[in-house]
């Protein structure tokens, strides 16, 4: 199998009898000329696939390689297992964090909800609703770290 990451144009293509939806382009022309690299069984992925994966997944570097229709050469990674970490923030520790930024008025309330169900020796359930990367894990993080060391 082989792995390439970037920009893609997806669309139909086809006539009338036969419609495909497939993606086009170099990404996937690379993708196709890395899988030649692969031995039977395994997985072979560009560096740019491997950076994203890193960490989630385990490489071992095969060295550049020469692919016709690249200009340069190309860094192939074997895939050869999973990685030790399982979600973006372990990689952002991993990594080392960020600053935290804002948030105030969200700990500030999350705090007074800690505090109002210890006092009232009752448990609360708190529901954190927002999108993909935009900070909830982070947000329980810091707030377990306030609790903590205030
Ligand atoms: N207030 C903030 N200040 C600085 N960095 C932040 C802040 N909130 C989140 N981040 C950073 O943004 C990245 C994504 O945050 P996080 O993993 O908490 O998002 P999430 O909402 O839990 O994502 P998912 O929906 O994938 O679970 C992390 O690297 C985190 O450290
Ligand atoms: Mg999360």
């Amino acid at each position: 199998m082989g792995l390439n990451s970037g920009e893609v144009v997806v669309g139909s293509i086809g006539d009338d009898l036969r419609m495909d939806y497939t993606a086009q382009g170099h990404v996937v022309g690379l993708a196709a000329r890395v899988q030649q690299v692969a031995s039977p069984g395994s997985v072979s992925v560009t560096e740019q696939t491997a950076r994203l994966a890193s960490g989630f997944f385990d490489f071992r570097d095969l060295g550049d390689h020469t692919f016709k229709g690249a200009s340069v050469p190309v860094r192939v990674f074997e895939l050869r297992g999973p990685g030790p970490i399982q979600s973006r923030l372990e990689r952002s520790r991993a990594r080392g964090f960020s600053g935290f930024v804002g948030r105030e008025r969200e700990l500030e309330w999350l705090c007074g909800a800690y505090r109002a169900s210890v006092e009232e020796r009752r448990p609360w359930c708190v529901t954190l609703l927002g999108d993909a990367g935009v900070g909830k894990t982070r947000l329980v993080r810091e707030l377990w770290q306030r609790l903590l060391d205030p």
